[in-house]
């Protein structure tokens, strides 16, 4: 009897959908969940337990947070939704596998501000072991660079993430936001002390592949698994705009160009790649943000898209368990290629 109550107060253990991918030590499933756009005013939004637990039904494991988003406050609202959920955050088989971020910003000095950045993450997780530990971005924050005055930590930055992992602050260390030169050299940095570099997580999507190609190239040949984010293109890939539905301010002021062109460089927009997507979506009975995230997939990308809700989750997470065809994946880059731009959103430049 003790026992039966006992097994009934422990956390429900995950089940991973489909065949899932190794991120270092960890076992994900081929799509993650992104948690930047879940409101950050509060510690306990529904939306964020909601989009949670809609998640762990389709069968992943895997959320991405940082840190920075809202200055902790979603660490802390993605412990509070696994509570929510009845699962443990851990490295285990059956527990939800956190990957967060350390910020680089210019007045942190050095190898220990990573590792006291990951013990207070790992505090506001609510865990001793971190599942993934990734720099956000390479140390390009750098304000007196106009007066000659740049110094890049990065080198120190690693020497940090490699602490994190030999005391066991986390289980796995990663970067994002890294190309073809700086993953080169975080990877040679790393091994020399027996350390693997885990991934390297960046924008890339149907919409974002060719500024992203030698980057994917190269962390092909050194064994790194590639993390996408903006998989939907802040949600042009999932289909939801077009002429007829304009995103709404203020992200209608970033957005529009993409939407429907008359910017110079933007031609008529992306609503022919749309078209195209609406039909290998209808004919494969998915929908067009599934059909986006699981062309990231066919490419060898683990995407986590973010959600705002839990039916947005639940669309999302919809796109594992299948595969599209060959056939389809070059229709859709034919008519990605054609629009002839792509979706940056003002992100970072790969070095
Ligand atoms: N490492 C980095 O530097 C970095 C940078 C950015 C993001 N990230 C990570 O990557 C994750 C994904 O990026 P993201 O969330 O910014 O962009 P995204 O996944 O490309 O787009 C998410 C947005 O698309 C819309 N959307 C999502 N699912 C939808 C669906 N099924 N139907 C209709 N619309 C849908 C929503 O837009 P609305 O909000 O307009 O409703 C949502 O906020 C983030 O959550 C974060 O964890 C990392």
């Amino acid at each position: 009897m003790e026992a039966f109550l006992f097994a009934l107060l422990q956390p429900a253990a995950l089940v991973v959908q489909s065949g899932g991918r190794s991120l270092g030590t960890l076992k994900v499933s081929d799509v993650g969940l992104g948690t930047l756009n879940l409101p950050l005013g509060d510690e306990k939004p529904p939306a964020a337990a909601e989009a949670l637990a809609a998640a762990i039904g389709a069968g992943c494991n895997f959320v991405d947070t940082a840190e920075a988003y809202g200055f902790g406050v979603s660490e802390r609202q993605t412990r509070w939704a696994a509570e929510q959920a009845g699962v443990k955050i851990g490295c285990g088989k059956g527990e939800l596998q956190v990957a967060t971020k350390f910020a680089p910003v210019p007045w942190r000095p050095g190898a220990e501000s990573v590792v006291e950045a990951c013990r207070q993450s790992a505090e506001r997780l609510g865990v001793k072991t971190i599942p993934l530990y990734q720099i956000h971005f390479p140390d390009i924050i750098q304000p007196f660079s106009a007066l000659g005055l740049s110094r890049r930590k990065d080198e120190e930055y690693w020497m940090g993430l490699a602490r994190c992992y030999e005391e066991g602050l986390a289980a796995n260390v990663a970067v994002c936001n890294y190309g073809p030169t700086m993953v080169t050299r975080v990877h040679e940095f790393l091994a020399k002390r027996n350390i693997p570099l885990a991934s390297n997580q960046i924008n890339f999507s149907l919409l974002y592949r060719k500024a992203s190609a030698a980057t994917v190239e190269r962390c092909a040949e050194l064994d790194v698994p590639v993390i996408a984010y903006f998989p939907l293109a802040n949600g042009l890939l999932a289909g939801r705009y077009d002429a007829d539905s304009m995103p709404r301010f203020p992200k209608s002021l970033t957005m529009k160009k993409y939407v429907v062109g008359g910017t110079e460089g933007y031609g008529a927009g992306y609503l022919p790649l749309l078209t195209e997507l609406r039909r290998v979506a209808a004919a494969r009975g998915k929908t067009v943000a599934q059909v986006s995230l699981n062309w990231c997939v066919c490419k060898g990308a683990i995407p986590i898209p973010g959600a705002r809700d839990g039916a947005m989750a639940s669309d999302n997470l919809g796109s594992m368990g299948w595969r599209l065809d060959d056939a389809e994946v070059r229709a859709l880059e034919r008519a990605a290629d054609a629009i002839g731009f792509e979706f940056s959103s003002g992100g970072f430049k790969l070095e």
